[in-house]
């Protein structure tokens, strides 16, 4: 079936399906195997050497991965998808295909804490340096970059500022540099609210946990392949030079604009053991049936349940893409659709103490660091994800001890305003 004539939502249910099943079955089956029988020494042979494409062993490729595989990648429009344990691990596998000791990448800042983690402590031990920039200009970027970079990376909307960069800018910045765009795309909803493609993305590495997932009943990482990077420029003899694990095959000779995906797969997750397991694999295809619908209402209910706040006494700040004094809403509405975010961060009146009397007041929000969960989500950074951190790493962050991020669920609206208004009323704020 020819998925670009489909709209998004239509995708999200028929990709990866394959209608010619032989049982019939509606939906995808779970296929808990770790291997597979060969039919001859021959084929095996033609397997392990890429020669013919097929199931050799569940840690590279599973039935029921490889039918949520081929949804994500016609969700997003890529060439190829690879689906792992984990965001992290997607991060993680996108990062060492591209670079190797004594090459860098150059990120924008607003960066998920355990990204951060990965760049600062993981990459720099396997001799990766990662240039963090100072703030998200593409001139900026542009700056940091020399012969040795090998991606430029952002996230499309910051965790948990909510920041938005100039999508397209920083991908003009990376293609005169001759590397390639890498997008975190996971508050753009799996193409849903932001398809960094359309800006010139070349390589997306998701979370599936958040919105793909959407329940909060699994882990998962998503690497999208947009197919448009030209790996033949001399900056990547391992996509376009002799791979030594398969006898000198030229990845991008063999796959032209699936390389990088392949790659990922031949290498990375054959080296890495990052594979995800078939049942998640399933989990997620079944959340995916339903993203849209979901993420309509997050966004509606985000879009509300600000208003409320920003207009209540007790509440001293509310940082909202959607409102206009939020510093990325000119990006923001022109990146992302339909309203684009389903987070907000609201600063209460009062202090730490009162803070986390309301955190522990609310009875249907949940406080956990999650998000994008069918449960609303409520986290205090200040004694939680950010707890070690210094005053001034803190105040660096955004972080303040009144701080909350919030990421409404799919109760009813109305449900979850009560829900924050019984615990102010709670807490005597
Ligand atoms: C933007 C972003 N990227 C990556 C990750 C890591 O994903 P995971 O928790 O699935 O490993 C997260 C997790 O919150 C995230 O918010």
């Amino acid at each position: 079936m020819d998925y670009k004539k489909l709209k998004f939502a239509t995708r999200q249910i028929h990709a990866g399906l394959d209608h010619n099943e032989p049982t019939g079955a509606r939906g995808v089956a779970i296929y808990p195997t770790a291997a597979y029988r060969f039919k001859t020494c021959d084929y095996a042979a033609d397997l392990f050497e890429l020669s013919e494409a097929g199931n050799i062993y569940t840690r590279l490729q599973n039935p029921t991965t490889t039918a949520y595989e081929e949804r994500i990648a016609a969700l997003y429009g890529g060439v190829g998808a690879m689906a792992l344990a984990s965001g992290m691990a997607a991060l993680l596998i996108t990062f060492t295909s591209l670079a190797s000791a004594g090459d860098n990448i150059v990120t924008t800042p607003y960066l998920y804490g355990g990204t951060y983690n990965q760049f600062r402590h993981t990459l720099r031990r396997l001799g990766i340096e990662v240039r963090i920039a100072p703030d998200e200009n593409p001139s900026t970027l542009a700056a940091l970059i020399d012969g040795r970079t090998r991606a430029v990376f952002a996230e499309s909307m910051g965790n948990p500022t909510c920041a938005v960069p100039d999508l397209e800018a920083i991908a003009a910045v990376a293609h005169a540099a001759g590397v390639p765009f890498v997008v975190d795309n996971t508050f753009g909803a799996g193409g849903y609210l932001c398809n960094p493609f359309d800006w010139g993305a070349d390589i997306v590495a998701d979370s599936a946990t958040k919105w793909i997932n959407g329940h909060g009943t699994a882990m998962g990482g998503v690497i999208v392949d947009g197919g448009t990077f030209p790996w033949n420029n001399g900056r990547f003899p391992q996509i376009d030079g002799p791979s030594e694990g398969y006898h000198g095959l030229n990845l991008y000779e063999a796959f032209g604009p699936a390389a990088f995906i392949v790659k990922c797969r031949v290498d990375g997750q054959r080296d890495m053991g990052t594979c995800p397991s078939p049942f998640d694999s399933y989990l997620m295809m079944l959340g995916l049936e339903t993203l849209s619908l979901r993420v309509r209402h997050q966004v509606e209910s985000t879009r509300r349940l600000a208003e409320y706040l920003k207009a209540h006494p007790k509440v001293k700040r509310v940082s909202y893409v959607g409102f206009e004094d939020h510093p990325s809403h000119a990006n923001a509405s022109r990146y992302f659709r339909y309203g684009a975010s389903g987070v907000l961060n609201v600063e209460l009146t009062g202090d730490i103490d009162t803070t986390v009397r309301f955190v522990e007041a609310l009875e249907l929000a949940a406080h956990m660091t999650m998000i994008g969960d069918s449960i609303t989500v409520v986290t205090h950074p200040a004694s939680t994800t950010h707890k070690q951190l210094s005053e001034a790493d803190l105040k660096a962050a955004g972080v303040t001890p009144t701080l909350l991020r919030v990421s409404p669920g799919l109760e009813d609206t109305d449900d979850i305003i009560a829900d924050f208004e019984q615990a102010f009323a709670k807490t005597g704020l």
